[in-house]
């Protein structure tokens, strides 16, 4: 999964690296561009960020037309070869693809038959050696007929003076601003320089130039499509007085509160719930990745708690294989912040075979996964530019909140009205994370509420410290993970729920004992006796019992943020991850 942007107008290179920069999110193995000039192909290549991109080029610039890619690599190692763009045998025409062509392996060896020469590994340049000589709309519609899979596709030549594309599954935007053409993965790409955009659907294809812009349907009839209007809030934010946005976003909580409250309060913002009884469901699943899986853990105790239907929350890439009954009766909320997860957009698709309600809890309300989903709310948490989600988790988990409550007519402002999030005691957490962040493994343990915290607290680390780490259940550790405890292997204890702190404390004293280091995270007042048997104690702020697991997993991420910084890695970035993952 990738980002692509194609450009015409003035100064090729620089809106090409704008482009480039504003999709980084999808993912920085390496970029590349290519520039169409004289019949020439211009071409830049490089390993790593856009950064590394940006310094390779000279001053020169061009008035014309290119293409730009920057890759999460899925076929074929990180190497300058596979980098996109990627060439026809002739030369002649270059292509930037995001997604996975299924068929590929098939292609591939068809082509080799026929004297194709591959100079790498990946899939996309297999559609690029379908193409040699001229372009034109017949050759691409000819050969997406061929291609199986994802691909939002951007295709130009030395001679045409179109950026041609095409979209299957893989999100796709083209539009027209006063002196420039662009298409690209994300209208944050020419939000700055168009008023409106088209939004390219799954089969379409067509090409851009000068003249003007052309869609075509799947059937190849010319698509007159109605423009939308830009009317999203795309401000690029910056890292302030931060050295990492993941920081930033974390400190930024109270201030996701304050819109959640302000949007919440505006009558229209149930509008489009309006309609909707929850009475008819008899079953509600909760479907999400990673983080927002485990929002929606998170949201199914809200719900349970205040609603008699059965509640159930799957991890969005499993979803299709658990054989759930859904049917007209099911309500599957999707939680994405960024609305473009391949896997929870495909779980989406799933459900309506079944002709199930869909409501998506999205950070990005053009996104495709809230353009296919009956009902949307917004999660109002602003830009989240850090790869790992932090802001955006207690977003879901307050609008989780905010609806379960909605659905039984509780007043569901009142208690935000009233509440700050604590951001913890970096004094106790940094010196915390200076003694972690050399070590190997981590383990977290928590009960109920706070074993999902432990799950996302696990996650968190893990991502940006590549350290390995797990979480568990208390309870469960005495049947198998307690083998894995060996002397000084630091073990989290997360425990902020009164009714279980006594057994909690015993699977935790059940770890020491076996020479793991306890390390906890509390709300509850602990006498001098307990006390010893933690080398580390950070204390969380005591609230309200719904808004204790986020009040809790702030003081964890900071904590994750401190080891990777102090193990010198950049939390904003991991390696091997992106933003959005728009592959399944
Ligand atoms: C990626 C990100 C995670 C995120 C997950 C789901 O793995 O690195 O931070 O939780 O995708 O993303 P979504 O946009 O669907 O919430």
């Amino acid at each position: 999964m990738c980002g692509i942007v194609g450009y015409i107008g003035n100064n090729v290179k620089e809106n090409l690296i704008k482009g480039l920069e504003k999709l980084e999110y999808r993912g920085y193995d390496s970029a590349g561009m290519v520039i169409s000039n004289n019949n020439e192909f211009i071409v830049e290549k490089a390993v790593g960020e856009v950064e590394k991109l940006k310094k390779k080029l000279n001053d020169k610039d061009y008035t014309g037309l290119g293409i730009a890619h920057t890759r999460w690599a899925t076929h074929g190692e990180i190497s300058i070869n596979n980098c996109h763009p990627h060439f026809s045998s002739d030369g002649n025409v270059a292509l930037v693809h995001n997604g996975i062509i299924e068929n590929f392996e098939n292609l591939k060896s068809y082509l080799e038959k026929n004297e194709k020469y591959f100079y790498g590994q990946t899939d996309s340049e297999v559609i690029a050696k379908m193409f040699d000589g001229e372009l034109s709309l017949n050759k691409i519609k000819d050969v997406i007929d061929k291609l199986k899979g994802a691909y939002a596709l951007a295709i130009i030549s030395k001679k045409n003076d179109e950026i041609f594309f095409a979209k299957n599954k893989s999100p796709l935007y083209v539009a027209k601003g006063d002196d420039c053409f662009y298409v690209a993965s994300d209208p944050s790409v020419f939000s700055e320089r168009c008023q409106e955009f088209y939004s390219i659907e799954d089969g379409e294809y067509g090409c851009i130039s000068v003249q003007g812009i052309e869609i075509y349907n799947k059937e190849g009839k010319i698509n007159e499509k109605i423009a939308k209007e830009i009317d999203f809030d795309f401000t690029t934010s910056n890292k302030e007085q931060y050295n990492h946005f993941m920081l930033k976003e974390i400190n930024e909580s109270n201030k996701v509160l304050e819109n959640i409250i302000a949007f919440y309060e505006k009558e229209e913002a149930f509008e489009n719930l309006k309609s909707f009884d929850v009475k008819k469901y008899n079953r509600i699943y909760l479907v999400g990745c990673g983080t927002a899986y485990h929002a929606g853990l998170i949201g199914e105790k809200y719900f349970k708690e205040r609603l008699n239907i059965d509640c159930f929350t799957r991890k969005a890439s499993e979803f299709i294989y658990q054989n759930d009954i859904i049917n007209e009766n099911s309500l599957c909320i999707f939680i994405s912040q960024s609305g473009e997860t391949a896997d929870t957009i495909s779980a989406l698709e799933y459900v309506k075979n079944f002709n199930a309600t869909t409501l998506s809890l999205v950070n990005v309300t053009y996104s495709t996964l809230a353009s296919k989903s009956d009902y949307v709310l917004n999660i109002c948490a602003g830009q989240e530019k850090a790869v790992a989600s932090t802001k955006a988790y207690l977003a879901q988990c307050l609008v989780l909140l905010i609806l379960a409550k909605y659905f039984i007519k509780e007043d569901f402002l009142s208690v935000l009205k009233d509440f700050q999030f604590d951001y913890g005691n970096d004094d106790l957490i940094i010196p915390l994370a200076k003694h972690l962040h050399n070590h190997e493994k981590i383990f977290f343990i928590g009960r109920g509420f706070d074993y999902i915290t432990a799950l996302e607290a696990s996650l968190k680390l893990k991502e940006i410290s590549y350290i390995f780490s797990c979480a568990e259940c208390s309870g469960e550790l005495k049947h198998g993970s307690l083998a894995l405890i060996d002397n000084g292997l630091p073990v989290i204890v997360i425990a902020n729920d009164e009714s279980c702190f006594a057994k909690t404390l015993n699977n935790a004293y059940e770890v020491k004992s076996r020479g793991g280091e306890l390390i906890l995270f509390s709300s509850i007042d602990i006498d001098k006796e307990i006390e010893n048997n933690f080398k580390y104690i950070i204390p969380i702020n005591k609230c309200k019992d719904d808004l204790m697991p986020i009040q809790t997993i702030i003081s964890l991420q900071k904590l994750a943020y401190y080891v990777a910084v102090e193990r010198n890695l950049n939390p904003d970035k991991p390696r091997n991850l992106a933003k959005s993952v728009t592959v399944e």
